[in-house]
């Protein structure tokens, strides 16, 4: 019976997180109470990171003008996100601690394709932006929910409506350029990739992923 309660409640969550395969470990949200300067640290970076990914995907597709377009915002976005973590460390007296090896984002890049077509290797980059803002929205949602602070609460509900935004706009562009059964057949391959990988990654809370 439990069980059965344990799996409907998996389903229900599973539909609000865009598809992810694995929720996260539970203890996250309690493990990440032991250093807000550490969490927003990484938060910080995070969004720093976005902004310079996109930038990258302009720079590299500056001739699909629909890349161009849609990303450009995205990027003052993410800059936004970044300053107002900042923001936030500032207030508190914290400081705003050096950038860690992102092991999470690594393996994504590890997974992605290096040969193939032009259109793949688009593919590939799109649904790595699409993931980790995917992730990150649960990673929110989860602080969202389980912070007892409700100022941080409502502080990371933003971050995760916003970051559900960029998730659709990465899949649609996705399926702009390339064939929409390709697209949802690398994403399941992903989806796949990324759970398994959440399995093995040691739960921090100084880390967002
Ligand atoms: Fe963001
Ligand atoms: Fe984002």
């Amino acid at each position: 019976m439990s069980e059965q309660i344990a799996d409907d409640n998996q389903s229900i969550y599973q539909k609000n997180i865009l598809g992810l395969k694995l929720v996260t470990d539970p203890r996250w949200v309690d493990l990440t109470t032991i250093s807000l300067e550490a969490l927003l640290t990484d938060h910080a970076w995070c969004e720093q990171k976005a902004a310079t990914s996109c930038i990258s995907l302009i720079q590299r597709y500056s001739d699909r003008f629909e890349i161009v377009d849609e990303l450009m915002p995205i990027v003052t976005e993410e800059w936004g996100h970044f300053r107002l973590v900042v923001s936030e460390l500032k207030k508190r007296g914290l400081k705003l601690g050096p950038q860690r090896k992102d092991l999470y984002v690594n393996a994504l890049f590890d997974f992605q394709q290096r040969g193939g077509s032009v259109e793949s290797r688009l593919l590939d980059q799109l649904l790595t932006m699409a993931l980790i803002e995917a992730r990150s929205c649960e990673r929110f949602k989860r602080l969202s929910e389980g912070l007892e602070d409700e100022y941080l609460r409502n502080f990371y509900r933003r971050f995760m409506e916003s970051e559900a935004g960029h998730y659709r706009t990465f899949i649609d562009l996705a399926r702009l350029y390339i064939p929409e059964e390709k697209v949802w057949a690398r994403w399941e391959e992903w989806l796949e990739m990324e759970a398994n990988l959440m399995n093995e990654m040691a739960v921090r809370g100084d880390r967002i992923h």
